[in-house]
C-alpha cells in the first residue's frame, strides 16, 4: 500500500524536529540551560565528564535521527500516491529482506554506534565512581544525610573537644578545588543527592553505603536537589554547596566549631549589616520563598550571613532563647552550648550563617523565618517539625512570641 497523505505530514514534521532539534546542539543550549541546576554550565570535573558522555550519546542518536529521518522522507516522497488509482496499487519488491548487504550492514552499524558510546560511558563511570587513586590522599571527607525533608552534614575530620565531630544541616560547604568524597547515608526512605554542576545524583538507600565524590573547580555557591521521589515534599527537598578558598574554607570550620553565641546586652555590638540573600522581604502565605532577583552575588551573601547583624536586641534575643526551651524545640534539635539537645533535627547551633532554611526552601531573614515558624506545614506539607512537634506538643505562637524566636535564631551566628 502506498503511504498515505498523515504519513507524508508526519515525514515532513520529523524533519522539521530533527533540524531543530540539531540546531539546539549546534548552538550548545547556551542560552536557556544555563540555570542553577543546569548539567550543561558544569563547574566541576566530574559533571563535565558526566556531560561529555551526555553529548556522545545525544551527537551519535542525531546521527541516526537524521539518517532514518531521511530515508523515511525520501521513501514517503518517493513512492507517494500520485492519484486515487495509485492509492491501491503495492510497490514491486515492498522489503530489504533478504538483501545481506543491508542486513549485515545495519548490525556492524549498530554495533559501531555502541562502541563509540561504550568507550566514554565505561570510562566516565570508573572516573566518577572513586577519586582518582593520584588525588586520593588530596580528598576531603564529608558525611550526608537524608533525612523527610532535609539533609545533615558530617564533618568526621573537624573535631570539636567533648562534642565529636561537626555538624550541619542543609548548606554543604567545601574546600574549592580539591576533591570532596561524599558518604551518602539516610535515615528513613531512599532520597538522591544531586549537584547538577558538581556531579550526577547517587541515591541515599536504607542500610547501603554508597559514596560520590565531586570537586568546584572555583569557589562558588551552588544549588543541589533531592532527586529521588521521598514523599510529601520531596520536590521542595533542597540544599546549597558552597565552595571556598583553603583559606577561608578553614576559617569557617573553626567559627562553626565555636559555640553558640551569647549575646548579652554588655556584648552586643553593631556587626555589619547583613545583605539580604534576594530582594525578597515580604513573605504571602502559598508565595515562593525564593527568588531569582538577587542583590549580590549569591556566594558574597553568604559571606556575609557570617556577620553578626547590626540591630541586635538582647533582651528579645533572651526571651527567644527561653521560648525555645518552653515550646520544647530544645528537645529536636541541637545549639551546642545553649540548652538544645535534640539530635534527630537539623542542628541549629549556627543556623543563622546559612542562607536558606526549611531545606533550602525558604531565604533565610527574618521574615521569611517568621513564615516558616507560623506556617511550617504550609511551607513544607507533612514536614516533622509540624507533625511530630507542633501538633502532638500542642505548640502555640503568638505573633510576639515568633518575633522573640526570630531575634534568638537570627542571633546563631
Ligand atoms: Cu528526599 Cu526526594
Amino acid at each position: 500500500m502506498r503511504p498515505s497523505k498523515s504519513l507524508t505530514t508526519l515525514a515532513r514534521w520529523s524533519s522539521a524536529v530533527s533540524a531543530l532539534a540539531g540546531l539546539t546542539l549546534l548552538s550548545g543550549c547556551k542560552f536557556w540551560l544555563d540555570g542553577h541546576q543546569s548539567t550543561i554550565e558544569v563547574a566541576g570535573p566530574v559533571a563535565a565528564d558526566q556531560r561529555h558522555i551526555f553529548y556522545v550519546t545525544c551527537w551519535v542518536t542525531l546521527v541516526i535521527f537524521v539518517i532514518v529521518g531521511a530515508v523515511l522522507a525520501y521513501a514517503t516522497w518517493k513512492f507517494r500516491a500520485r492519484n486515487a488509482e495509485e492509492e491501491n496499487i503495492l510497490p514491486a519488491n515492498q522489503e530489504s529482506h533478504g538483501n545481506p548487504l543491508i542486513e549485515v550492514g545495519l548490525i556492524a552499524a549498530s554495533t559501531l554506534a555502541l562502541v563509540i558510546i561504550a568507550f566514554p560511558t565505561v570510562r566516565g563511570i570508573w572516573y566518577t565512581y572513586e577519586v582518582p587513586a593520584a588525588e586520593r590522599d588530596n580528598a576531603y571527607e564529608v558525611t550526608a544525610t537524608g533525612f523527610q525533608w532535609w539533609f545533615k552534614f558530617e564533618y568526621p575530620n573537624e573535631q570539636i573537644e567533648n562534642v565529636g565531630h561537626l555538624i550541619t544541616a542543609n548548606e554543604l560547604v567545601i574546600p574549592a578545588g580539591r576533591p570532596v568524597h561524599i558518604n551518602l547515608r539516610t535515615t528513613d526512605v531512599i532520597h538522591s543527592f544531586w549537584v547538577p554542576k558538581l556531579a550526577g545524583k547517587v541515591d541515599m538507600i536504607p542500610n547501603r553505603g554508597n559514596s560520590l565524590w565531586l570537586q568546584a573547580d572555583q569557589p562558588g555557591y551552588f544549588w543541589g536537589q533531592c532527586a529521588e521521589y521521598c514523599g510529601d515534599s520531596h520536590a521542595v527537598m533542597r540544599f546549597r554547596v558552597i565552595a571556598l578558598e583553603q583559606r577561608e574554607f578553614d576559617e569557617w570550620v573553626e567559627q562553626q566549631k565555636k559555640p553558640a553565641r551569647v549575646v548579652a546586652a554588655d556584648t552586643a555590638q553593631a556587626g555589619e549589616a547583613r545583605a539580604q540573600f534576594a530582594s525578597l522581604k515580604e513573605w504571602r502565605r502559598n508565595a515562593p520563598g525564593y527568588t531569582d532577583k538577587y542583590d549580590v552575588a549569591p556566594l558574597d551573601a553568604w559571606r556575609q550571613h557570617q556577620h553578626p547583624d547590626a540591630n541586635e536586641d538582647p533582651a528579645l534575643i533572651a526571651q527567644g532563647r527561653k521560648l525555645f526551651q518552653e515550646k520544647t524545640c530544645v528537645a529536636c534539635h541541637t545549639v551546642r552550648g545553649h540548652e538544645g539537645v535534640g539530635i534527630g533535627y537539623p542542628d541549629l547551633t549556627h543556623v543563622a550563617s546559612r542562607t536558606t532554611i526549611a531545606g533550602g526552601l525558604l531565604e533565610n531573614n527574618p521574615e521569611q523565618l517568621a513564615r516558616w515558624l507560623h506556617h511550617p506545614d504550609e511551607v513544607k506539607p507533612g514536614n516533622k517539625m509540624y507533625v511530630a512537634g507542633y501538633v502532638p506538643n500542642e505548640i502555640k505562637l503568638s505573633d510576639a512570641d515568633v518575633h522573640a524566636l526570630v531575634a534568638y535564631l537570627e542571633s546563631l551566628k
